[in-house]
């Protein structure tokens, strides 16, 4: 289809083409023939220019009752005419009236000559192209000489002599068309040639260009990712071969992205369900045992198994809740409402909150707390569900005696919090992973428990906090060494009335 689209496009280049000089040809041996002619009239009128002088100078036309001689002149005009065939001879009264004439074979039309250009001449000497009236031919105009003739010093008439007879105009016209189209032919026929070539030599080399261009296109849409036009041309084409190359790159890593968001959509399916599915079974399990057993079990395992049952409901509780937290997030359903508060007041609170959990686990939580922490400006429960998210990872991947820091520094206008730990820290490969939506390590062989309730997650906690951040136009930073432990921190702005 595209070869027949560009053999199309060619071929019609190249048939406007061809008009196009056709055209160009016809109109230069039109104005080449027209500009030949001006040329041989306004030659033949200077050549001739003294013509009617010289006839008044020879016949001396004689003055009879207030009229020329017309006999006097008929003579010498008839000898005139046998000599030079070209020209007519006509005696004019003062006022242009013809009175008599010598052209052979037809009969005048017209009576009068219009004295304007006659008079112009005279006055020009001839030297200036002039056209006047041919009175065999009303409406046409010739070049024309003409002089006065005077008897003592009285304006009597004039003679007036067309320069190009019908004959002398019909051998002209005749040879001007021989010559001027043969002129003309070879002329337009060289550059016709010339130019063709040149032409069609250049959309060749373009639409063999664009031909490459739809090739890779075509290979695109076919599939094969990786095609791109080569960047060889300048111009336009060289544009469309760049933009193409871009919107490809665009298109590769747009379907990257979309792969990658499709596999971790899965990885969530798979992750949520898995993650459903054990607390639902370790629910269902004891309440099956303790309706089957429910005489015969001790109050004292009864407690025992409605706690298990209530920490499997806490757990789905938090999952359920994450999961819907963050897809509000990320829907921009949640605005920050935004209020001054003291982070140290916030800091101290959630550190006693999680005191208790992190004394189990042998932990020890240390809040720095600084006098000269100014309030900051933030929404006070969304920054208190950052430290919650972060207190709960540095607890749950820290192991026995560590050591879980909590502080804040005051940088001019903004407040830096952050959580530091001791714990089992995060590799370099995965420090760049972590914020990612689902993506959690928890499962690794050394946190995997068999307990009633799972201490792994399903990797939304840090992706929590990056998009809380974000929506206060903050960003989480994390500095972490394998085994060493790990420090997350982020700015808030201080508070401005403050
Ligand atoms: N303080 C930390 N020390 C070591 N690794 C961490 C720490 N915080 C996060 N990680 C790693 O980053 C991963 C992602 O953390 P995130 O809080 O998003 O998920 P999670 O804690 O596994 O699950 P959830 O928070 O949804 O219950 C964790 O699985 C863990 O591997
Ligand atoms: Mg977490």
């Amino acid at each position: 289809m595209s070869r027949n689209f560009f053999g199309n496009l060619y071929w019609k280049i190249a048939a406007t083409l061809l008009l196009l000089f056709v055209l160009v040809g016809c109109a230069y041996v039109f104005i080449t023939a027209d500009t030949v002619q001006k040329y041989f009239q306004e030659k033949n009128q200077r050549l001739n220019a003294d013509l009617a002088a010289h006839v008044v100078q020879e016949v001396k036309p004689t003055y009879q009752q207030g009229k020329v001689d017309e006999a006097s002149m008929d003579k010498i005009m008839h000898s005139m005419m046998a000599i030079n065939p070209s020209i007519e001879v006509y005696l004019l009264d003062v006022d242009g009236n013809i009175l008599n004439y010598v052209a052979p074979y037809k009969k005048i039309k017209l009576d009068k000559v219009a004295l304007g250009p006659v008079h112009d001449f005279i006055e020009t000497k001839g030297q200036q192209f002039i056209k006047g009236d041919d009175p065999r031919n009303p409406g046409v105009l010739k070049e024309f000489s003409a002089a006065p003739i005077n008897e003592e010093d009285q304006l009597i008439g004039y003679v007036y002599v067309v320069l190009a007879s019908e004959e002398y105009d019909i051998a002209a016209q005749d040879l001007i068309g021989n010559y001027i189209m043969r002129l003309g032919g070879k002329t337009m026929i060289i550059t016709l040639l010339t130019a063709l070539l040149i032409g069609l030599l250049a959309f060749w080399l373009i639409t063999r260009y664009l031909n490459q261009i739809i090739k890779s296109v075509k290979r695109f849409k076919d599939g094969y990712l990786d095609e791109r036009i080569p960047v060889k041309s300048s111009g336009e084409l060289k544009t469309l071969a760049v933009t193409f190359n871009e919107m490809a790159e665009e298109i590769v890593s747009s379907m990257e992205k979309i792969k990658t968001a499709e596999s971790l959509r899965r990885e969530l399916v798979a992750n949520v369900s898995h993650d459903l599915r054990t607390p639902l079974s370790v629910i269902h399990g004891y309440v099956e045992t303790m309706l089957m057993k429910v005489e015969s079990i001790s109050s004292e395992q009864q407690k025992q198994y409605l706690e298990i049952i209530l920490k499997s409901t806490e757990r789905l509780k938090k999952l359920v809740g994450d999961l819907f937290e963050l897809s509000r997030l990320e829907a921009h359903e949640i605005t920050p409402k935004k209020e001054a508060f003291f982070i140290t007041e916030l800091v101290q609170d959630v550190s006693q909150k999680h005191k208790l959990i992190a004394e189990n686990k042998n932990l020890t939580i240390v809040p720095v707390l600084n006098n000269n922490i100014p309030m900051v400006h933030a929404d006070i429960s969304l920054i208190e569900r950052v430290l919650q998210n972060l207190m709960e990872n540095a607890i749950k991947f820290s192991s026995d005696g560590g050591i879980i820091t909590i502080e804040t520094h005051n940088h001019g206008n903004n407040v830096e919090v952050k959580v530091t730990d001791t714990g089992r820290g995060i590799s370099e490969d995965d420090i760049p992973l972590v914020f990612d939506r689902y993506y959690s390590l928890s499962a690794s062989k050394d946190l995997k428990d068999h307990g009633s309730v799972s201490k792994s997650g399903v990797g939304l906690g840090l992706a929590i906090v990056k998009k809380i951040l974000e929506i206060h136009n903050a960003t989480i930073h994390l500095t972490s060494k394998l085994d060493k432990g790990s420090a997350f921190s982020f700015r808030l702005p201080v508070h401005q009335g403050y």
